[in-house]
């Protein structure tokens, strides 16, 4: 039986700004999205039958159609009836690194993973836009996923613009591992607290993301200006989810002072990352903060950001 192992790398958001609420309940978003090193794998195992079966070995992860892998296998068979008929269900197998309830797209990921594996078992030979548009009706980062690197993000999330990438900077994550913070509640609490703000009029809409295409972070980027991209950094889920979660404000507090480029809580938190030049810098601040926060639950890593969405892992010699 055929198999594929794929990379399904984490992301950060640079940017993340809400302008307003959307038709469809979710919001009107500007992101900056960036792929890093931290990555998940996937196996894709043809198993001749007709059902899928997810295996994970990490106790948080659900095996049910609550997974967005699950989901995505589903909208597979969906969509591609005669390739099921003939190809049959796959057992997937995740093997987790990147936290849960994160905040770093660990299960976007995952899901662009199996949209991307079913494509290679079916030998459907989709491109890069269509297995996006897929990704679009399963979840808004996901699309993102497919195609990683370094992109503006507009729309629910799902209309990308890819940038100049920014492979070179090195990042330290930190995050509580017994502390996971839901998305639905931070964008609803947003919504209930800073609601009165957003945009409603599309022209003011349409004129605010013409702004965010000439911005300073666009701008930043496209001149490769760390410095400056660290001093942009933003997101707006703070606001609610740093209040909620003293613990980690404090987290982001400490990272500002070891003077890195920049420190940031990514989407709906609760990660803090802070960005550095150099690898070198990147471990002497996780060890600073190792010192500082010794509580065995507070996790770091150190990572990279990297150009690249799901790719096939190297073959094992
Ligand atoms: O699309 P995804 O399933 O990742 O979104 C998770 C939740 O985040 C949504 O159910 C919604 O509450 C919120 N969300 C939003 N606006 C977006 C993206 C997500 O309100 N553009």
């Amino acid at each position: 039986m055929r198999t594929y192992s794929l990379i399904a790398p984490a992301k950060i958001n640079l940017y993340l700004e809400i302008l307003g609420d959307r038709p469809d309940g979710f919001h009107e978003l500007v992101m900056v999205m960036q792929s890093i090193d931290l990555a998940d794998q996937i196996d894709l195992r043809a198993n001749g039958t007709d059902v899928f079966r997810l295996h994970c070995d990490h106790p948080q992860v659900p095996k049910d159609e609550s997974n967005l892998a699950y989901r995505a296998a589903a909208l597979m068979q969906q969509q591609f009836p005669a390739a099921f008929a003939r190809f049959g269900g796959a057992e997937i197998t995740i093997h987790k690194r990147i936290p849960i309830g994160a905040g770093l797209a660990g299960g976007s990921a995952n899901a662009a993973s199996v949209l991307v594996g079913l494509d290679l078992l079916w030998e459907l030979g989709l491109t890069q836009s269509e297995l996006q548009e897929l990704a679009a009706m399963i979840g808004s980062d996901i699309p993102f996923c497919v195609a990683g690197g370094t992109a503006l993000a507009t729309g629910r999330g799902e209309k990308l613009a890819p940038l100049v990438s920014l492979n070179q900077l090195y990042v330290v994550l930190a995050k509580y591992q017994s502390l996971s913070v839901s998305t639905p509640w931070a964008y609803k609490t947003y919504r209930q607290q800073f609601g009165h703000a957003y945009l409603t009029n599309p022209l003011d809409l349409e004129q605010r993301l013409q702004q965010v295409h000439s911005g300073p972070m666009i701008n930043a980027i496209a001149h490769q200006n760390e410095a400056e991209i660290g001093q942009l950094l933003y997101n707006d889920l703070e606001k609610v989810v740093l209040p909620e979660h003293p613990k980690v404000a404090a987290i982001k507090d400490h990272f500002l002072t070891l003077r890195p480029l920049g420190a940031m809580m990514s989407g709906s938190g609760p990660t803090v990352f802070a960005l550095t030049k150099t690898l070198e810098q990147a471990q002497q601040i996780e060890q600073q903060m190792r010192q500082a926060f010794p509580d065995p639950d507070l996790e770091l890593w150190v990572t990279q950001f990297n150009s690249h969405g799901i790719r096939l892992a190297e073959p094992l010699i």
